[in-house]
């Protein structure tokens, strides 16, 4: 074996990348941030951030990895190390590894819902239910810890699969399957929702821009939003970044990732909104936008159950090859410090994932809001890890951001990015100063909850 993996192909990159980005955040979080956020304002913030901040740090987060070639603990100590700047980078990695871990926890329980909603919607037992019967169904699931951790540790034991067959084996030939199947099943869910629900309604919803409408709250989870669907700041990209062919054009796969990211997004909402109005429900629902209100206009419509079940199988497999690039840069970083075998460090890693994860599946029943764990620590764990990686995202996309665009020269960036001067000055630009500004924006918003 060499001394470094290689994803086989040069466009391998590019779809696991890709895989990563297309997941809950676009088809469960986008839909119902937009939702409950008035649409078109919402969606312009978005976007502005994704090409202003996003890709640039797209960018710098590919570039650490593939200069490394190593797990993003390893590969920046290695950085640091042939640089001779201060070792505190290598808290990137530390960071990432941290959010991935915790983030994997929580992920991997949302994604067990799926399951669940895939298989009643495929036995057809909510075909005619009325509003109260789902709403109390999702209930009764959120109530019951034994059913919550039963789905959360088959997700977590399929992602673990996938990760530990290896990166040839297990995470290109799986996203080679799943990928070409979720962007049919997408377009198939579009059709239908276009046939059978609202469109107009819909597009209008989403593409209206009325900037006054979006709240100092809105801007800041719009832009917290656009991180999270590009998988930034997590280690996910610099890990999979370390096997990207060198002779694959750095800029132009953060544009293909993003656009393809934000197209599936946009896809989603249109399709989720124009069953919402088609059956003349709510949008603001928030997280229970996918699991509540979408399976109750899936009941009441043509063929309903099956489209249904098709949508959540496809929200299954958007969320294990997000998952999979979660585990990743942990596993690589356990083989290479202490040579555990692959198997051995994902398992450790979806041992750990899973254990944690426990805390968001009693969140939802025996630590919910109410309960005596709640009332002590202020608020449920779910919330507490999510507030934790609220702030480690940005942290990571900050200093990623700080790290490429002040520590790195000109040739070490060239070396990678292969562009023309003024592109490089750009991206320089972007990664120097606006990107810190962004992301340090989004991150003051954590304190107050921090506070509170
Ligand atoms: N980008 C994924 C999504 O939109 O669902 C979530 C995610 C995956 C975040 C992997 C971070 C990560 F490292
Ligand atoms: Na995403």
């Amino acid at each position: 074996m060499s001394s470094h993996n290689v994803w086989t192909h040069k466009g391998t990159f590019l779809l696991a990348a890709v895989g990563s980005a297309v997941g809950l955040g676009n088809l469960w979080r986008f839909p119902y941030l937009t939702g409950e956020n008035g649409g078109g304002a919402f969606i312009l913030i978005y976007a502005l951030t994704i090409f202003a901040v996003g890709i640039p740090i797209l960018i710098a987060e590919t570039m650490l990895g593939r200069s490394s070639r190593q797990s993003p603990i390893m590969g920046m100590r290695h950085l640091t190390k042939t640089h001779g700047s201060s070792r505190a980078w290598e808290s990137i990695g530390w960071l990432g590894a941290a959010s991935a871990f915790l983030i994997l926890s929580f992920y991997s329980v949302i994604a067990g819902w799926a399951i669940h909603y895939t298989w009643q919607m495929l036995t057809g037992s909510l075909i005619g239910a009325d509003a109260g019967t789902i709403g109390a169904g999702f209930d009764a699931l959120l109530a019951s810890p034994a059913l919550l951790t039963l789905y959360h540790t088959l997700f977590i034991i399929a992602s673990g699969l996938i990760v530990g067959l290896g990166i040839h084996k297990g995470i290109e030939s799986g996203l080679r399957i799943i990928m070409p199947a979720l962007f049919i099943i997408l377009l198939v869910v579009l059709g239908y929702s276009v046939v059978h629900g609202d469109i107009g309604a819909a597009a209008s919803f989403l593409f209206t821009f009325n900037i006054a409408d979006l709240s100092l709250e809105g801007w800041l989870q719009a832009m917290g939003q656009s991180f999270f669907t590009l998988s930034l700041g997590m280690g996910a990209i610099m890990a999979y970044g370390a096997y990207m062919a060198s002779d694959a054009s750095l800029t132009r796969t953060a544009f293909a990732i993003a656009f393809v990211d934000t197209a599936v997004a946009m896809v989603a909402g249109l399709a989720i909104f124009a069953l919402v109005f088609g059956a003349g429900l709510e949008t603001g629902q928030g997280p229970g936008l996918m699991f509540v209100t979408l399976p109750l206009a899936f009941a009441e419509m043509p063929f309903g159950a099956l489209v249904g079940g098709v949508f959540f199988i496809l929200v299954l497999g958007a969320a294990i090859s997000s998952s999979i690039s979660l585990i990743e840069p942990v596993a690589a970083f356990l083989v290479e410090r202490f040579d555990m075998t692959r198997p051995q460090a994902v398992m450790l890693m979806v041992i750990a994932s899973w254990a944690m994860g426990l805390l968001t599946v009693i969140s939802f029943n025996i630590y919910a809001e109410g309960t005596i764990f709640h009332t002590l620590f202020g608020r449920s764990a779910f919330d507490f890890i999510e507030l934790l990686t609220n702030i480690f995202m940005p942290l990571g996309g900050l200093m990623i951001a700080l790290f490429a665009g002040w520590s790195l020269t000109h040739a070490e960036v060239m070396k990678e990015m292969h562009t023309t001067e003024t592109w490089f000055s750009v991206w320089r630009f972007l990664v120097r100063f606006i990107a810190p500004a962004a992301v340090a924006f989004v991150f003051l918003r954590s304190i107050p909850h921090v506070e509170g």
